[in-house]
């Protein structure tokens, strides 16, 4: 009796202690440290797999030996960028001694490519590793898999049941004030060639959902130029001398129109088809900017077909053609690397794409574009408050969709003004055109509906420490003061928001997580590209040692330059005499080191 009496006493005890520890999955709680992976397993237990992660313990914590002298050794982000922007005497020796600058550019690519996982991973759906995740190339990988679904926070365990209103984020944060401009002097020619070279592998089927991607090649495939299928590029070729077809207007050589090429290209209806120019990516007609990128590329194309002609008078226009599109592709990755990253980066160190780097190491060529990737390229505040060509101002409205401004001033003169005009600066918030602010809200709330992993995660995943507090996140009180509000916890933040926000570097365009995340994604899609392997890289595979050379000595500027009559200003710099068109502004900045 007496032991009943106490059994139906703890009864309920009992089951609530049960209740409130089997609700919970523990792999919320984002147990395993340093790379291994949280498996549930029974009830309410968990396993992480350390294999290979250098560390042991339950939640693979505890150091090998290796792994603590490592560890000890590795100089913080933080440091190397400090090291790699300052002392420019410095770096000025080590650019002239190959061999120290090449085995530090080997070590740039091979740590940062050795943090993305190749072949890739996880994907939206899938949790963990399948054939079915691996082998369905129209998803976006993951480098992180989803939140677990029965997590008792959208982020995990911390933070709000709910998350704050993506549209209000949007506008207390993200919503420009006043433009701002990139302290690196960055001009609308990078944002608008940012944007070109993209969207060939960021392409999201938004029928599908937003895991999955329309740009089935994962990568460096110039399909933005050549058309996504056979069909599409067999419509743009001109099936003469490898060249694509082309029309000359005042002169100016411009991609065909509809008419010529019948091709699906989105265009307001109201424009007439003589109008339409066609052109591998569809959406490109809706700006300018990349427009005239896409003329540009038109005009090297066929300037290398007339070079392989001419030493080549017996090749088919099939082999003009496809050793050309390998040749653009070199001259891609060339520029990216050496004038668009370089750029970007800051660095005084000289980059340099050189693929036989790699030859010596492990190193898959293969890429998969994440959706990480995607997320953190939306760079929208690099938008600026106005579009001025030449003399004229033209507000959003009047620049998009105008397909006349190209046809109208041409090539030459939307270099010259595009090399002019101050970009935005990308983080540090508070800097997107209103335009644009949708594409920050529906970016937000796709982040929520694939169950991106918090920020902190992420920081771990690429080998940075998380933030402790939102003041170390943004460098101030007052925004951290309101996140933390609308977020209860740092490790409840979310990933494009925190990009954003993070403190930029000193007199940097964005802080140490978009360089430290963005970095891997980009120089494994790049180096990953087949032309890069030992079987591609040399001179047979570009038509012999002429094209081999029109990739090893592309430029930025020889790229503009070697397709208009007459040079103008070109740069990813706007001119050193220009004045920033923000004055001199009040911004915090992550203090020196
Ligand atoms: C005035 C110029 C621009 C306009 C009007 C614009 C507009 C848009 C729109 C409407 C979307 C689709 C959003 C959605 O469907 O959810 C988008 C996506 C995107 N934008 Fe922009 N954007 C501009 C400039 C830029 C620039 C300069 C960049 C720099 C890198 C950029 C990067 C991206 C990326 C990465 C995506 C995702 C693409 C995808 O996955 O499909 N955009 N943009
Ligand atoms: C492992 O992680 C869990 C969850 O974060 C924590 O509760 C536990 O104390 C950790 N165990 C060890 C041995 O570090
Ligand atoms: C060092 O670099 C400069 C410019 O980059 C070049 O003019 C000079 O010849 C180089 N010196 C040596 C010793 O390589
Ligand atoms: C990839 O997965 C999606 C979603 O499950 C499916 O609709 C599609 O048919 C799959 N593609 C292939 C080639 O299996």
């Amino acid at each position: 009796m007496e032991a009943a009496r106490i059994i139906s006493l703890f009864l309920p005890l009992c089951f609530l202690k049960v209740a409130d520890t089997t609700a919970i999955n523990p792999c919320c709680y984002y147990p395993c440290q340093n790379n291994g992976v949280c498996v549930n397993v029974g009830m309410e237990d968990y396993e992480c797999d350390c294999t290979r992660t250098g560390y042991y313990g339950v939640n693979c914590s505890s150091p090998f030996f290796w792994s603590r002298v490592r560890k000890f050794l590795k100089p913080s982000s933080r440091f190397m960028h400090h090291a790699l922007t300052h002392y420019k005497w410095l770096w000025y020796i080590i650019n002239n001694f190959s061999f120290v600058s090449d085995t530090l550019m080997r070590l740039v690519l091979t740590v940062r490519a050795n943090i993305i996982p190749s072949p890739p991973t996880y994907n939206s759906d899938s949790t963990y590793l399948s054939w079915e995740g691996y082998s369905n190339i129209s998803y976006l990988t993951r480098l992180l898999p989803p939140v677990p679904k029965d997590c008792p926070t959208p982020t995990g365990t911390r933070g709000y049941k709910t998350l704050p209103d993506a549209k209000e984020l949007a506008n207390e944060f993200l919503l420009r004030r006043k433009f701002i401009p990139d302290p690196q002097g960055t001009n609308l020619m990078f944002a608008f060639f940012a944007q070109h070279f993209t969207h060939q592998f960021f392409r999201t089927d938004l029928k599908r959902g937003p895991g999955f991607t329309k740009a089935l090649g994962h990568g460096v495939d110039l399909t933005h130029i050549y058309g996504d299928s056979l069909e599409r590029q067999h419509h743009l070729r001109l099936f003469k001398d490898g060249k694509l077809k082309y029309q000359v207007l005042d002169g100016g050589v411009f991609p065909p129109s509809v008419k010529d090429a019948p091709i699906k290209m989105k265009y307001p209806s109201t424009l007439p088809e003589g109008k339409r120019l066609a052109i591998g990516h569809d959406t490109f007609g809706l700006v300018p900017g990349l427009m005239m990128y896409a003329t540009i590329w038109l005009r090297e194309h066929n300037r290398v077909c007339d070079i392989l002609k001419e030493e080549h008078p017996t090749w088919s226009d099939e082999q003009l053609f496809q050793t050309t599109r390998l040749i653009l592709t070199g001259e891609t990755i060339k520029i990216v690397i050496e004038d668009y990253v370089q750029h970007l980066s800051g660095y005084h160190f000289k980059m340099s794409f050189n693929p036989e780097l790699l030859f010596t190491e492990h190193f898959q060529y293969s890429n998969r574009i994440a959706v990480e990737f995607d997320h953190l390229y939306h760079w929208h505040p690099l938008m600026p408050e106005s579009f001025i060509v030449k003399d004229q101002e033209f507000s959003y409205k009047d620049f998009l969709f105008n397909t006349e401004i190209l046809l109208n001033f041409g090539v030459e003169a939307l270099v010259e003004s595009f090399s002019k005009q101050h970009a935005g600066q990308i983080g540090g918030g508070r800097n997107i055109h209103h335009s644009l602010l949708p594409v920050a809200i529906a970016l937000i709330e796709h982040g929520r509906l694939l169950r991106l992993q918090p920020f902190n995660e992420y920081r771990k995943k690429f080998g940075l420490s998380p933030y402790k507090s939102f003041q170390e996140l943004t460098g101030e009180t007052e925004v951290a003061a309101k996140l933390e509000k609308l977020y209860g916890h740092i490790d409840a933040l979310e990933f494009y928001p925190a990009l954003i926000l993070e403190l930029p570097h000193k007199n940097s365009i964005f802080g140490e997580s978009m360089v430290e995340m963005g970095a891997p994604f980009s120089l494994k899609g790049l180096l990953g590209n087949p032309i890069c392997s030992p079987d591609y890289w040399k001179p047979s595979t570009f038509g012999g040692k002429t094209g081999f050379d029109i990739v090893n000595t592309a430029t930025f500027k020889k790229l503009i330059c070697l397709n208009v009559k007459k040079c103008p200003y070109v740069s990813f710099h706007v001119p050193y005499d220009v004045d920033n068109d923000g004055e001199s502004k009040e911004r915090k900045t992550s203090t020196e080191l």
